[in-house]
């Protein structure tokens, strides 16, 4: 089927034939979600409170005051999410595991129940064909590690490879890929600089300190992966930016491009990558740290082999220099780019999702070729990419979401584009499964391929699943 069947408006879509032709056989197709935005059973089976527990009970922080308590109740409705991802015709599925789940508090021993969850969660998928990609944090630090300075404590980063170590040691067998953090932009930014995410805290230092604290991390995690389970395949997911120039000859502007490309991008890829910190961005923020807490060795184990990059793309970063007024208003902001506060986000014309996010198919090819050449040739996997729409159910049942039809086609064509050009793309996941927990702005905002009816929690194939199961249907048969 084709979009342009229903709406004769929109013919870039592509349809279940053609594209879906130019990815390889062995090209694994997807869905992705995270723990605290499915699972609800917050408080079942011995697990404990985490960062987003506590956040989404501050007033103020989430919309509506939704929190994860429910969430789409997936912790007892696995077995049919499990099922609606093989309807799909899907050959692989990536989920989060919640620390807080496995190892309570985030130190002492296993929760032996947490393990059960998903062991059994694993083998069913298996028992499916449907290959397992789990990602160890995806946000939900234990609540007791950040009353202890979370990400700004060197700690955690050790606490994280113990809780990885554990996971590995129950799953290693069974699972194709580990992906030690998700986002750890998101983690460091959101959460500890500009505040919008848990825990909350508005201190640029701070945020760095969290920056090298999640690199480290991960390079703990990889060492304890790899003691638990020798033949294992790391990986790390970042939301790396395509940032763009407004006025792509403009000095300013591209000088605003390196600074951002810095504390977004180069800040988590140097270490991880090259094992240096970009000298730019330590001057860049220089005045803020001295980043005296990089120890002797650390650069080494951020450096750890990794078997694939995951990234995820939403939307390009479009900036422009610094005016008059945005340096005079940059004092004191809280930013999600520490150092930058004065750099300028201009509001660029074109289409946009629910979240008023630019759409933007080309940015996601520009990327995925400049990380080729510029870090590669790494084997990368799209581990997130969707839109948020204003889905709803129409009186016969149904819903219609073209425009996430469209979003997606343009997506695949743009990877599609990558693969031709020589980057060595091995998967794509649709973000997401199902509607759930978006973060801060709670329910309102709904990103799944299957429909979900909050209050019955009914699951309802949209429109956009039955495209993407025949896409993927044509794909794996050609
Ligand atoms: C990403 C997150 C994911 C989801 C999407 C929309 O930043 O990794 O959990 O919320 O955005």
């Amino acid at each position: 089927m084709t979009l342009t069947e229903q709406s004769p408006t929109t013919p870039q879509v592509v349809g279940a034939t053609g594209a879906s032709r130019r990815f390889p056989a062995d090209f694994l197709w997807g869905v992705a979600t995270a723990a605290y935005q499915i699972e609800g059973a917050w408080d079942e089976d011995g697990r404990s409170p985490c960062i987003w527990d506590t956040f989404a009970r501050t007033p103020g922080k989430v919309r509506n005051g939704d929190n994860g308590d429910i969430a789409v109740d997936h912790y007892h409705r696995w077995r049919e999410d499990v099922r609606l991802i093989a309807d799909l015709g899907l050959s692989a599925y990536r989920l989060s595991t919640a620390w807080p789940r496995v190892q309570p508090g985030g130190s002492g021993p296993a929760n032996a129940r947490g393990l059960d969850f998903y062991e059994r969660l694993v083998d069913e998928l298996l028992s499916l064909g449907i290959s397992p990609m789990v990602t160890l944090y995806h946000w939900d630090l234990p609540q007791e590690l950040e009353d202890a300075g979370g990400w700004t404590n060197r700690q955690t980063a050790y606490r994280f490879a113990e809780y990885a170590g554990y996971v590995a040691a129950r799953l290693g067998d069974r699972v194709a890929t580990w992906t030690t953090l998700n986002e750890p932009w998101c983690s460091a930014y959101l959460g500890y600089s500009s505040g919008e995410h848990a825990p909350g805290r508005t201190d640029p230092a701070a945020s760095l300190a969290a920056v090298h604290h999640l690199n480290l991390a991960h390079g703990l995690a990889v060492e304890a992966i790899r003691a638990a389970v020798a033949e294992a395949k790391t990986s790390v997911t970042l939301n790396l930016a395509a940032v763009r120039p407004a006025r792509p000859d403009d000095p300013g502007d591209l000088e605003a491009v390196r600074r951002i490309d810095g504390i977004a991008n180069r800040v988590f890829l140097d270490p991880m990558l090259r094992g240096q910190y970009p000298d730019d961005v330590l001057a860049d923020t220089a005045h803020l740290s001295d980043w005296s807490f990089v120890q002797d060795g650390d650069l080494k184990t951020i450096n750890a082999p990794l078997e694939v990059l995951g990234v995820n793309f939403y939307t390009p970063t479009d900036v422009s220099a610094p005016t008059e007024q945005s340096t005079r208003d940059a004092a004191g902001r809280a930013t999600a780019y520490p150092g930058c506060e004065d750099v300028v986000f201009p509001r660029v014309e074109g289409p946009r999702t629910a979240l008023d996010w630019l759409i933007d198919a080309d940015a996601l090819h520009a990327l995925l070729l400049r990380v080729h050449h510029e870090y590669g040739p790494i084997p990368m996997i799209i581990t997130e990419n969707g839109m948020a729409n204003d889905d709803y159910v129409a009186h016969d049942g149904s819903v219609s979401d073209p425009a996430r039809i469209e979003y997606v086609s343009g997506h695949l064509d743009a990877a599609a584009r990558a693969l031709a050009d020589g980057v060595d793309l091995r998967g794509y996941f649709q973000w997401s499964l199902l509607d759930n927990f978006e973060w801060a702005h709670g329910y309102s905002k709904r990103f799944g391929l299957i429909y979900v009816d909050y209050p019955s929690q009914r699951r309802i194939w949209k429109a956009s699943a039955r495209w993407y199961r025949d896409f993927v249907a044509a794909a794996r048969a050609s």
